[in-house]
């Protein structure tokens, strides 16, 4: 495995790669590699000739500071995870490099982004879309692989390849699961013991509330009665919880026929924020 820190090395390898007819695929992560981000970089090697791996905590996708400074960061352990799981170049840059100066460009995804993260993080998906178009025209991947645990992430960045006409294919892979039902996330390791038993609750409540969004249950009944499951459970501080249409992510007043339904959940457990979602297909 290759590692790249500088930006015009990185682009000078990739645009090789691209001239030699070689398919890429890319990865783009902030580090602290877990199982779920290793299934992202096995389905790109089962499919692409270079697999790349960028991994870069981007500071303008953080609307709190203390969750920049907390983010775990662990470049050797990630690059050790990373050639075994078929990454064939890695490529890890500098804030100066990403950033050699401030953006002006700002990125207005409308309804999709005035819901759940996008309204509880104010700036963050301008971050996320500012980054990765960064990443994109850097590697010119043919391939970019993105998680379902960032459901509404990937709604964004579905949105930011066909306004911007990138020419690339965008694959989602499933939610990585702990055997317990917790959603992998690189927050999970700041969970401390006690929290991290409690953790799928996040999970059970999701499933829960699913069975009832199959049942025909009003939207707004399963949402006030998971709010009311998280919240009795002392430990978590629900942030949200939406019943939406999983393609507008538009929260529900009433079912549609054939369309898929998203519930999407953000609360906090021990000082840590952590996501996961669920959907109910139509
Ligand atoms: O999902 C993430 O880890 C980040 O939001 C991403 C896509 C790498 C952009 O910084």
């Amino acid at each position: 495995m290759l590692n790249f820190t500088s930006a015009t090395e990185w682009r000078s390898y990739t645009e090789q790669a691209r001239c030699a007819g070689r398919r890429l695929g890319l990865i783009p992560t902030m580090g602290a590699l877990h199982a779920g981000h290793l299934q992202l970089v096995q389905a790109a090697a089962a499919e692409c000739d270079e697999v790349l791996v960028s991994i870069f905590v981007n500071p303008t996708q953080f609307n709190n500071p203390e969750d920049l400074r907390l983010y775990p960061r662990v470049p050797e352990q990630d690059a050790a995870l990373l050639a075994p799981a078929g990454c064939t170049a890695l490529f890890l840059p500098s804030v100066a490099d990403m950033y050699p100066q401030p953006t002006v460009l700002r990125f207005d995804f409308g309804a999709l982004e005035s819901v759940m993260e996008g309204a509880h993080r104010p700036g963050h998906f301008n971050g996320v879309a500012t980054v990765v178009s960064k990443l994109f025209h850097q590697a010119r991947p043919h391939a970019v692989y993105f998680g379902q645990k960032d459901f509404q992430q990937v709604a964004i960045v579905r949105q930011l390849i066909a306004d911007l006409s990138f020419d690339l294919e965008l694959v989602v892979c499933p939610t990585v699961r702990e055997t317990d039902g917790l959603a992998m996330s690189s927050r999970n390791r700041r969970l401390g013991p006690e929290a991290r038993a409690l953790a799928p609750f996040l999970y059970q409540t999701l499933q829960a509330a699913a069975q009832q969004v199959r049942q025909g249950v009003a939207p707004a009944l399963v949402q006030q009665q998971a709010l009311g499951t998280l919240a009795a459970e002392k430990a978590f501080t629900p942030e949200y919880f939406e019943v939406a249409d999983a393609q507008t992510l538009q929260p529900l007043a009433a079912y549609a026929p054939g369309r898929a339904v998203v519930l999407c959940v953000a609360a906090f457990l021990d000082g840590v924020r952590l996501i996961d979602n669920v959907v109910v297909e139509a």
